[in-house]
């Protein structure tokens, strides 16, 4: 690990070791903490970081003068090999390092707090990424128990975060409104949306929720959605062609044929989930 800041450095390896503490006494880890304690360095020297590195995760920051200003002095020092990967959440790798010689093993590797709980990682390239260096990022998150994503444009704010916003957004309008208060909103969705999305994401939701599936759910909700949408100042009715495309991809991953036991499954998943949680709490 690289920090140029000293009183980081002399607190990062115990950061560290608390949270793999955390994780070995719920049985996440392979290894014992203090085999995987050993294998880690902090340095305030960049190239002794870079020293031997196969793929790099920038963490540095938000701030796009600063990641510019790091990534060339990367790309100077890192083997030609060496991936480097910006875990930016608002900011494209275009922005930071289309100027670089070697811009083409750079790419976003955005990553969800906490990392070492969240598996899903999103990678976005720049169009000047090469292919393999997605590839080896892809492999690499693989290899480490995380779920890579590929995001196939570079936009502002990636998947992860334009859904997570587009939730706080209307968080705020209702709080602002009255029409909820905080802390009732907030179990709307952790005791609510939020446990049927740990287990299936929102288009299978309203794919299993509704006999006829997510077609049959535009049918009755979509006009609904749309008008909320436009109170919003938001004009992006379902479309159907859309929801018809989404309705495809669903009867892949879950066939209509086979309905209720995906249902049941869904539901013994949620049971899992309790039963767990208040084995947990008693
Ligand atoms: N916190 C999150 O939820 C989250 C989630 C996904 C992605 N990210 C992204 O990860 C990056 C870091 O966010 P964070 O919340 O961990 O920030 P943070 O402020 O907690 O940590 C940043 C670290 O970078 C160090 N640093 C400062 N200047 C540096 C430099 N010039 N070079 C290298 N390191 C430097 C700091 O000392 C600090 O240890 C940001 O780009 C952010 O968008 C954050």
């Amino acid at each position: 690990m690289f920090e140029p800041e000293v009183r980081r450095r002399g607190v990062l390896v115990e950061e560290v070791e608390v949270r793999l503490g955390e994780l070995d006494a719920f049985g996440l880890l392979d290894e014992a903490p203090a085999e995987i304690v050993a294998r880690l360095a902090v340095t305030g020297d960049l190239s002794e970081a870079l020293d031997g590195a196969v793929h790099v995760q920038e963490c540095a920051p938000e701030s796009l003068p600063l990641k510019v200003d790091l990534f060339e002095r990367m790309d100077a020092l890192a083997d030609a090999a060496t991936t480097l990967a910006s875990s930016s959440s608002s900011i494209t790798v275009s922005r930071i390092a289309a100027g670089l010689p070697g811009r083409a093993r750079c790419i976003l590797a955005h990553p969800g707090n906490p990392p070492y709980l969240i598996r899903v990682v999103e990678l976005a390239p720049a169009p000047f990424t090469a292919p393999g260096t997605v590839d080896s990022a892809r492999e690499l998150f693989s290899g480490a128990g995380m779920l890579p994503i590929e995001v196939r444009q570079e936009i502002d704010c990636l998947v992860f975060n334009r859904l997570q916003g587009a939730l706080l957004r209307e968080a705020l309008c209702l709080v602002r409104d009255e029409v909820v208060a905080p802390a009732d909103l907030d179990l709307v969705v952790s005791e609510g949306l939020a446990r049927r999305w740990s287990v299936i994401g929102p288009l299978a939701v309203a794919e299993l929720n509704t006999r006829g599936g997510i077609v049959a759910h535009a049918g009755f909700m979509g006009r609904a959605y749309g008008r909320i949408g436009m109170e919003r100042g938001q004009d992006d009715p379902w479309a159907s062609d859309v929801v018809q495309r989404v309705a495809e991809d669903l009867e892949s991953r879950f066939p209509s044929s086979r309905r209720d036991d995906q249902v049941l499954w869904r539901d013994r998943e949620l049971m899992r989930l309790e039963s767990e949680r208040r084995r947990r709490s008693d």
